[in-house]
């Protein structure tokens, strides 16, 4: 079993790649920011309480977070693995994850950090903004979720250091030329 974390400021390129892994590997894709958005959408009251913290670039609170995930692991069995894009997002949620996985009789394979400079990070949002329709992809709303990567995310690059499972990967150049460094680090596993 192939258990993926990638890994990576906003904008960083963690969807795209996750496409590519999920054809090339068969792993199943559980992105958090696309549940909480397909949450959004409903116009539910959860998805208002949602849209409250997402359009301001603050993280929604673990809580909810992690129980939203463990649902999903549970609905979307996949013998093959699984990759995780946008969590964990806190130390808290590295900790629920390890536990979550642990209980299913499984454990995190490798993390991948995709190092991408703020300036090229910045262009790619804005230029996204332009049709994406994301509430976040404002200029404001982009540093201030870059703000929150400092401060609450990039942490938790730490505690998978400290299990030996982070990997850096370059993150600048085509989308092909990143997805051959993260097969490369996947097949030497
Ligand atoms: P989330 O949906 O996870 O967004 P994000 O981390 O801000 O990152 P993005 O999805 O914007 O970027 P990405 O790294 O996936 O890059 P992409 O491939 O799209 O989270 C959104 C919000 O939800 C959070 O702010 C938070 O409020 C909440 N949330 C989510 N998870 C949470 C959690 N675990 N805990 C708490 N709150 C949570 O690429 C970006 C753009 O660049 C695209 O247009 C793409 O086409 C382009 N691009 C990609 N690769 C390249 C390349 N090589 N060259 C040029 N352009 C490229
Ligand atoms: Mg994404």
């Amino acid at each position: 079993m192939l258990n993926v974390i990638i890994f990576g400021a906003p904008g960083s390129g963690k969807g795209t790649q996750s496409a590519f892994i999920v054809e090339k590997y068969g792993l199943e894709h559980l992105s958090t920011g696309d549940l909480l958005r397909a949450e959004q959408k409903t116009q539910s009251d959860l998805g208002k309480l949602i849209e409250s913290y997402t359009s301001q670039g603050n993280l929604v609170p673990d809580e909810l977070i992690i129980s939203m995930l463990a649902k999903v692991l549970d609905t979307k069995m996949n013998k093959k693995g699984y990759i995780f894009d946008g969590f964990p997002r806190t130390t808290a949620q590295a900790e629920a994850l390890k536990v979550m996985l642990a209980e299913r009789d499984m454990k995190v394979s490798v993390m991948l950090d995709l190092n991408v400079t703020e300036e090229e990070l910045i262009a790619r949002l804005l230029n996204r903004g332009k049709t994406s329709g994301r509430s976040d992809d404002h200029f404001e709303t982009i540093q201030k979720r870059i703000q929150v990567y400092h401060s609450q995310t990039a942490p938790v690059k730490d505690f998978y250091k400290k299990e030996g499972l982070a990997i850096d990967i370059e993150g600048l150049g085509t989308m092909d030329e990143i997805f051959a460094r993260i097969t490369k680090a996947i097949d030497a596993l």
